[in-house]
């Protein structure tokens, strides 16, 4: 299969940060299907060979196993080439056309991965002149509008010029190992589904941390916020993930359908459950990890004052036969004490014990970053000899590292999606319907806060949020898994 991939945003932080990088990773693999082009489309005035040099230079910044050598940099970026275009300019996408058609791929992909607000204007423009044909498909970079009003505009273009099966948006976090196990787990093994419910589980946490605060992109985040950029898509869809019903078959639609249930399930967020249920915060200055951190306010590009959340905690419920009374806890923020991204599955205490002395309950912990696993936590007894009737239990773990299991052939997320966006597989992307649910469910939250900006909690960098997170799980006599002894 031929392809042609073309990136909108070539000089753009993501591409060079993930993009790239995680291209390399498939050539070097193996993985990328023969005969392609890649295709860095910027404002700047490059050649190829400049656009090679600049890009050179960038992946030195990746992390060293994923650097290319001297030699294979030479020979991954003979499949990159450069294009100016001025996104505004019509005869430039007409020069991008002609481009593409010395060839006719089988297969033509357009990554935007620039700005959200260019998306209509950049998939008008392509329609224009005929690049929205049977063969190409088109991936649109988080975050897919500003709320449910931009969402569906940009849905609205989208759907004007390519069918669903060609628009293709993407979260990365669906592409990350750890969720596809989290598939395999549920839906490929008998052992936890019949557990999976309100009569045995206590309560789900989803925990996206993050130790790095917000460096360059202060202006783009004070914009966004973490709810905008962390919950309403990568920390919705894990829930989908985890709390959906079992989709019968594999089929992208099939498994789309299930995962909008569960947002449609959602229990609807109100002024007075935003303000009992959801803690917004943001960071001061503290130490992560043993480096001095700055504070939000001052950060490069942060307006003076700014009320942007860099941390969120949320409880909510998904009313429906399987989950009705469960809370679900969702967690996100930026200079949180480490870097950490789990499901944590809290199951209920056995209803009587027959051991001596305290126990805990089981747990699952779905490992996504830094570590991809799955802990299972229970209780064992050691086989000494004490004075009671019955020794009592100690906690004990199963542990499964899958980098250890698999030690080949694993793909990391941007990996996976590429590769799934060049093939055409759709799993992992979300349809529109599922984001604009998403957007309709965060909406009030987005409401309440701007009709009260002050709600903001400050929290320490390094630590894990405002008091008030830990209060909001407290209240239900439960605790974050950090905070269990
Ligand atoms: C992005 C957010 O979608 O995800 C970033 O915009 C965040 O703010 C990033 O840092 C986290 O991704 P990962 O894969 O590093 O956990």
């Amino acid at each position: 299969m031929s392809f042609d991939l073309v990136f909108f945003g070539g000089t753009g932080d993501l591409t060079w940060r993930k993009l790239m990088p995680a291209l390399f990773q498939a050539w070097r693999h193996g993985k990328l299907p023969a005969h392609g082009r890649i295709l860095a489309v910027a404002r700047d005035d490059r050649d190829d060979a400049g656009y090679r040099t600049w890009l050179k230079d960038r992946l030195q910044e990746a992390e060293s196993a994923k650097r290319p050598s001297e030699e294979e940099f030479a020979r991954f970026s003979a499949l990159i080439h450069y294009l100016r275009m001025d996104l505004s300019q019509p005869t430039d996408y007409q020069r991008l056309k002609e481009w593409l058609d010395t060839r006719g791929a089988d297969t033509v992909v357009f990554y935007l991965a620039t700005s959200p607000h260019l998306f209509p204007s950049i998939c008008e423009q392509l329609g224009a002149c005929g690049l929205n044909h049977e063969r190409v498909r088109v991936v649109l970079e988080k975050p897919l509008g500003h709320d449910l009003a931009s969402a569906q505009e940009i849905n609205r273009v989208v759907r004007s010029v390519f069918s669903e099966q060609q628009a293709l948006r993407i979260d990365h976090y669906l592409g990350k190992p750890a969720v596809q196990n989290l598939m395999a787990l549920r839906f490929g093994n008998v052992l936890f589904e019949p557990l999976w419910r309100r009569e045995c589980i206590a309560n789900i946490q989803i925990t996206l941390a993050e130790g790095i605060g917000v460096g360059t992109r202060g202006d783009f985040y004070d914009r966004t916020g973490a709810l905008r950029d962390m919950i309403q898509n990568h920390a919705l869809q894990l829930l989908t993930m985890i709390a959906m019903e079992p989709p019968s078959t594999a089929h992208a639609d099939a498994i789309r359908d299930e995962k909008l249930k569960v947002l449609r399930s959602l229990k609807p967020f109100d002024a007075i459950s935003v303000a009992r249920d959801v803690v917004r915060g943001q960071y001061r200055a503290g130490n992560v990890e043993g480096h001095a951190a700055i504070g939000y306010l001052e950060e490069s590009k942060v307006p003076p004052g700014s009320h942007t959340e860099t941390f969120v905690a949320l409880r909510c419920e998904i009313q429906n036969w399987r989950w009705a009374g469960v809370p679900f806890y969702l967690r996100t923020g930026k200079r949180l004490a480490q870097r950490q991204a789990e499901i944590v599955v809290n199951f209920k205490p056995t209803p009587h014990s027959i051991f001596p002395g305290p126990t805990s309950a089981n747990k699952l912990v779905i490992k996504l970053q830094p570590e991809d696993g799955l802990e299972l936590q229970l209780l064992a007894a050691k086989g000494s000899v004490s004075g009671a009737e019955h020794e009592a239990l100690s906690p004990v773990s199963l542990d499964l590292d899958f980098d250890k299991a698999f030690p080949t052939d694993r793909v990391g997320a941007y990996e996976r999606m590429l590769l799934d966006a060049l093939a055409g597989r759709l799993n992992l992307f979300v349809r529109s319907d599922e984001q604009e649910q998403a957007w309709r469910w965060v909406e009030p939250i987005l409401d309440a806060w701007a009709a009260n900006p002050n709600g903001l909690r400050p929290y320490a960098a390094g630590t894990w949020g405002p008091p008030a997170a830990s209060a909001l799980v407290a209240r239900d006599g439960f605790a974050w898994a950090e905070e269990e002894c």
